[in-house]
């Protein structure tokens, strides 16, 4: 019987059941057997029991093994195997442009702020006219364009202004926006400027908005973005916003006490502001009698570039590992 049960082989699930019954059932073979121990000469007792045991774990053993055998396979058809040590994920890690990006946005969205998004291929009207940059206007040229095509114009767009005119022509005020998104120029490429980079663009509405407002706001994103900051403003000119400022803020040797800002090289430019102009708010639909608002606009890919000390911005786009890889410990 111990020599059956060792060669027994069973090819599924039910007929290693069966051997199993067979043997150590109820009113299997061992059971059989065992019932004659009685009968057994007591010198003989001892050897009798230790073949019977011997039996009860072949079996015992033979069921184990097939059936686990028998069950992986099974599962295997399904899920492979299991018992294989599995393979290392490799992870990513975020872009530094979604990370300051993402910095960004948290920040004006604790204040109030929703996000925005348009198309990056725009037409003349929501990149231009709407924005105070009639046809002819000299100010257009302070922009080199991407035309896709010609009267009627359909061009890529080069601020993300574009979509707070969209976002106007949509929206009754109160209104906070901010407008993420890639935005492209038709200038020549070099460590410091691209032909393609990204903006986040900020628009509010409502009424009495005043420069004061736009000028807190301003402290505040810098100080939450780079620390305890300096910043000025200094006159300057766009078509859609009158007054018009650009932002500096201060990379001085005197906030070294801040890591985000230990490279200290002075007042750095780091985005464009004003009030938007009331002929803007009337191409959209709103009311430059009841309501005022500020805009701004900056370039994230400038912004990574302090922050991490990146000296060529071409490195954010050639997606090359050993740069990327540097900043998977960046949320
Ligand atoms: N659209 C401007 C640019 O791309 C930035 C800006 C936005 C300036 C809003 C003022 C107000 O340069």
């Amino acid at each position: 019987l111990i020599g059956e049960a060792e060669a027994f082989t069973g090819n599924s699930l039910e007929e290693v059941e069966a051997f199993r019954i067979k043997f150590l059932g109820k009113k299997g073979l061992f059971n059989q057997y065992f019932s004659e121990f009685k009968n057994i000469p007591n010198e003989q007792k001892k050897a009798f029991g230790q073949t019977m045991n011997q039996l009860k774990t072949t079996v015992q053993d033979k069921v184990d093994t097939l059936k686990a055998s028998l069950e992986t396979t099974e599962e295997e058809g399904v899920y492979g195997d299991l018992t294989r040590p599995g393979d290392a994920i490799q992870l990513g890690s975020r872009h530094p442009i979604s990370v300051v990006k993402n910095q960004i946005i948290e920040i004006f969205s604790r204040i109030g702020f929703d996000v925005s998004e348009g198309p990056e291929i725009e037409d003349d009207w929501h990149n231009f006219t709407a924005l105070n940059l009639p046809e002819y206007h000299p100010a257009r040229d302070m922009q080199d364009t991407f035309f896709i095509q010609t009267n009627p114009d359909v061009l890529l767009r080069t601020h993300t202004s574009s979509v707070q005119v969209r976002y106007m022509e949509a929206n009754k005020p109160p209104i906070r926006t901010i407008s993420p998104g890639r935005v492209f120029r038709n200038e020549a490429i070099s460590a410091r400027s691209h032909c393609f980079f990204h903006q986040v663009e900020g628009l509010y509405i409502d009424k009495d908005v005043s420069f004061a407002d736009l000028k807190q706001t301003l402290q505040h994103f810098t100080t939450e973005m780079f620390g305890k900051s300096k910043i000025r403003l200094r006159p300057s000119y766009f078509p859609f916003t009158e007054p018009s400022a650009e932002v500096d803020v201060y990379w001085g040797l005197e906030t070294e006490t801040d890591y985000r800002m230990t490279k200290g090289t002075g007042w750095l430019e780091i985005m464009g502001c004003g009030m938007v102009d009331p002929n803007v708010l009337e191409n959209c639909g709103i009311d430059s009698k009841e309501y005022s608002g500020f805009a701004f606009g900056m370039g994230i890919d400038r912004i990574a570039l302090l922050l991490h000390q990146i000296s060529d911005i071409r490195l954010l786009s050639e997606n090359d590992l050993r740069f990327l890889n540097q900043f998977k410990s960046a949320l």
